[in-house]
């Protein structure tokens, strides 16, 4: 059992943190502030390889294993959540999700331009009835001759107001439930697609970009399918595991920039007389953060290593992304607490974090359903 990273990983670590410390982190109190997402890093991110990290170089991506792409979430998600978002919904629900099932014309006709940034991907499952209930979609995708009509309304859409290609779960027939779903690659200019902001504010991810698609007599060709018919399901929830990957990683670099910047300010801050880091109630909190954040680490680390042995991993990612993501709510809560009145302002980005860090509680399958996941792998399904 081996716990270094190899060379070539180390430098992914490297290339990413330098990325996300220099050019990411310098702008991510202003853009939350703003609710605009820095558009020009993703182009940045092409050119850093890091768009279609874990697709191999035939197709545009730089072929990196899992294990580096989640280095890569890590240190985005050290950074700013918003823009780790972005990249686990284009990189992990949407590039990874086509090489996996598309046609070889659907994977030369878009993972180039996706692995540079020209074409922006969203992933568009969630409805207004069906959240966690994925199967029960009720947006419509009718045969007519050579091409699908889609009908239907499309929620909380990471990247859906900015995208150019969007991957559409529809039902051709609501009553076989999850076998009737099937999977549509839908470019974002398509007659019959409209797309606004959603209405309200969000907690946090406030530079995230969130929209509503609306599919009002969408017409797509028939090649536009991504799968099988009626596979669709299947194709929506392996998405979900790469992106879920992704999630954790990101949820391990919140905890770990919470734990960074409460250490700094345990050294600096005194309080009757003393570092508040003298304090043993303090050194509890920094202990267990520390502690948090290593086994979560840990587990996302393994749950990347088996996909990269070629395991599917589903059950690991979903442990990893339950774990990772709930001590990180209590790492920016604890954060908040350390950094007392100075943590419920915006001066200091432990109030982002913890704004942040309850969407990756949420998304991409709540705490609830990682759990439902796991505890289905350990007893079968009836
Ligand atoms: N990989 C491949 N196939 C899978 C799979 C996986 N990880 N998980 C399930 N399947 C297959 C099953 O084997 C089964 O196949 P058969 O038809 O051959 O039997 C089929 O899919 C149906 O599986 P289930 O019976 O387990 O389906 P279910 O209806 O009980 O749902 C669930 C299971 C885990 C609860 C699922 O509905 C789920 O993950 N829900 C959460 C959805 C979610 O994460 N939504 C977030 C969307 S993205 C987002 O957050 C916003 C954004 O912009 C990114």
């Amino acid at each position: 059992m081996h716990f270094e990273l190899t060379a070539a990983q180390r430098e992914v670590q490297a290339r990413a943190r330098h990325f996300a410390q220099e050019e990411v982190a310098p702008l991510a109190r202003e853009a939350d502030e703003r609710g605009e997402f820095p558009l020009h890093l993703v182009r940045r991110m092409g050119a850093l390889g890091f768009l279609a990290g874990a697709i191999g170089p035939a197709y545009g991506g730089s072929g990196m294993d899992h294990l580096s792409a989640a280095l890569v979430y890590e240190e985005l998600g050290r950074a700013d959540s918003s823009v780790r978002g972005f990249l686990a919904v284009h990189a992990g629900l949407v590039a990874a999700c086509i090489h996996d099932w598309g046609s070889e014309e659907q994977k030369q006709r878009y993972l180039p331009r996706l692995a540079t940034g020209e074409l922006i991907g969203c992933y568009c499952l969630t409805e207004p009835n069906a959240g966690s209930d994925a199967a029960s979609i009720e947006t419509t995708a009718w045969a007519d001759g050579d091409s699908y009509v889609l009908d239907g309304e499309k929620i909380w859409i990471t990247n859906g107001g900015i995208a150019h290609l969007a991957i559409v779960f529809a039902s051709r027939d609501r009553a076989a439930r999850h076998r009737g779903i099937c999977a549509f690659l839908v470019e974002t200019s398509a007659p019959g697609l409209r797309r606004e902001p959603m209405a309200d504010r969000e907690l946090g991810h406030r530079a995230a970009d969130h929209a509503r698609l609306l599919f009002e007599g969408c017409r797509v060709p028939a090649s536009a399918m991504l799968g099988p018919p009626g596979e669709g399901f299947k194709v929506a929830m392996a998405a979900l595991d790469h992106g879920r990957l992704g999630v954790a990683a990101g949820a391990v670099g919140v905890a770990q920039a919470c734990l960074d910047a409460c250490v700094s300010f345990a050294r600096e801050r005194r309080q009757f007389g003393r570092r508040i880091g003298d304090f043993q109630m303090i050194q509890a909190q920094l202990a267990d953060m520390a502690a948090d954040v290593e086994a979560a680490r840990l587990l996302t680390y393994r749950a990347a290593w088996l996909k990269d042995q070629g395991h599917s991993a589903t059950r690991e990612t979903s442990m990893a992304k339950l774990f990772a993501t709930e001590i990180a709510v209590q790492a920016a809560s604890n954060a908040v607490l350390i950094h007392g009145g100075r943590g419920y302002a915006n001066g200091y980005p432990v109030e982002r974090y913890y704004r942040d860090i309850k969407g990756l509680q949420i998304y991409e399958g709540t705490s609830h359903i990682q759990r439902i996941v796991i505890a289905r792998e350990l007893l079968g399904k009836e």
